[in-house]
């Protein structure tokens, strides 16, 4: 694990408590019906298996489980503190939560049908090894659903930048007692990379049929492709 990943781990594992409750504010409730579409868009079969990387408190798992009750579903994440925290939801029971760095999961090739993540691209030291080890996990025909946020352009650059570097830092003091944590949060969103080179990155590893749709005045997206 590198340093930047270190210091991602440790900071999430800081924001476990407030995790929810910001994330809910930042996007207006809007996360939760993102998790659904991110769910959908895996599009299991009845008995099928799906990973959810980044699980952090579970909420894209546990709305694949609430589409998908015969389903395997596994969340997986580095942070403990984030596992949990998720392992303490209703229905967390019937998923297996485990700790997996997205770099070097542990899992065999080819053993899932879906995997799915939130918010992990914009945190990883390495975009790429975290995607092809996603392509490894899956089945051929296998589905990969990402939920990411995605650089404001032109003037609502200017105005969301604002924004979010007052109200973010002042979030996080009052809400998580962590300006820092939340200031990182603000360099990350906007300093990460568009749909287009997400895209590209995914096409390279040898994912095909990538689209996307965008969210939220194109502040966050969701991604989609297909193992061939
Ligand atoms: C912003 S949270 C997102 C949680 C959840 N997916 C959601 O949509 O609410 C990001 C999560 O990614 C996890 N994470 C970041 N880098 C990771 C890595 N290299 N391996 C596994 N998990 C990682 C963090 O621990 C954190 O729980």
């Amino acid at each position: 694990m590198t340093s930047q990943d270190s210091r991602v781990q440790s900071m999430f594992n800081r924001v476990t408590r407030s995790y929810d409750r910001i994330n809910s504010l930042m996007t207006m409730g809007r996360h939760a019906q993102w998790c659904r579409e991110v769910a959908q868009r895996a599009d299991l079969a009845l008995n099928g298996k799906l990973l959810d990387i980044a699980t952090g408190t579970g909420e894209i798992a546990l709305a694949a489980r609430r589409r998908y009750p015969n389903a395997d579903i596994y969340g997986v994440d580095f942070s403990e503190n984030m596992l949990a925290e998720a392992r303490e939801k209703p229905g967390a029971e019937s998923i297996e939560w485990e700790f997996a760095d997205a770099h070097q999961l542990q899992f065999e090739d080819e053993s899932f049908d879906a995997v799915t993540h939130g918010y992990l691209l914009r945190n990883v030291s390495d975009v790429e090894r975290v995607l092809r080890e996603q392509f490894r996990v899956l089945k051929p025909g296998g589905r990969v659903v990402v939920l990411e946020t995605s650089p404001p352009r032109g003037v609502l650059k200017l105005v969301l930048s604002a924004g979010m570097s007052v109200v973010l830092p002042l979030l996080g003091q009052l809400i998580a007692k962590d300006r820092q944590a939340y200031t990182y949060l603000k360099t990350s969103t906007l300093g990460f990379m568009s749909p287009a080179e997400v895209a590209e990155i995914m096409e390279r590893v040898g994912f095909c049929g990538v689209e996307w749709s965008t969210k939220y005045f194109g502040t966050n997206v969701i991604m989609w492709g297909r193992k061939p």
